[in-house]
């Protein structure tokens, strides 16, 4: 009776040990962009933890040439397939008004562009200093979404029109190459 007891306690260790480290120790989320009515737009982006930026990489298909807005937005919710809506604005915790991925004043969600090519094709690989994947600004289980037309950084959301593509913020799975 007392071995059983102790089999299950350390089984219960096991369990909601790995599940606290999973949630502390992860540096790596990812977000599969679907498209929003039909437009054809993919793409898979990866947030990774390195010192105490995070960096942005991935690659988004479909879209038309040139710079297309990229913003965090403030819900995780895919519900509005036609428009998109449901992901709501941009991720703002700090409530400062829109802005370049640089300037002094943006929402943390503001990721500026991404630039596609004459295929369509647009490769993202920057640093941002604002996001993260814990804490306030913590971009987990928020969205990513692209827009139909630049970021001109003008007030209060960039003037990017449309929504193209959008996906949830998870935890990466570490044996995901
Ligand atoms: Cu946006
Ligand atoms: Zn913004």
């Amino acid at each position: 009776m007392k071995a059983c007891f102790s089999l299950l306690l350390s089984a219960t260790i096991a369990v909601f040990g790995s599940s606290i480290s999973n949630a502390q120790e992860s540096t790596k989320a990812v977000c599969v962009l679907e498209p929003i009515a039909k437009s054809g737009v993919t793409g898979t982006i990866v947030f990774e933890l390195v010192g105490n930026h995070v960096h942005v990489s991935g690659k988004i298909s479909g879209l038309t040439p040139g710079k297309h807005g990229f913003h965090i937005h403030q819900f995780g919710d895919l519900t509005d397939g036609e428009k998109g809506e449901s992901a709501g604005g941009h991720f703002n915790p700090h409530r400062m008004a829109h802005g370049a991925p640089d300037a002094r004043s943006r929402h943390v969600g503001d990721l500026g562009n991404v630039e596609a090519n004459s295929e369509g094709v647009a490769v993202i690989d920057q640093d941002d200093k604002l996001i993260k994947l814990s804490g306030e600004n913590s971009i987990i289980g928020r969205s990513v979404v692209v827009h139909a037309n630049p970021d001109t950084y003008v007030q209060p959301t960039g003037n990017a029109g449309g929504r193209v593509a959008v996906g949830v913020i998870g935890w990466a799975n570490p044996k995901t190459k």
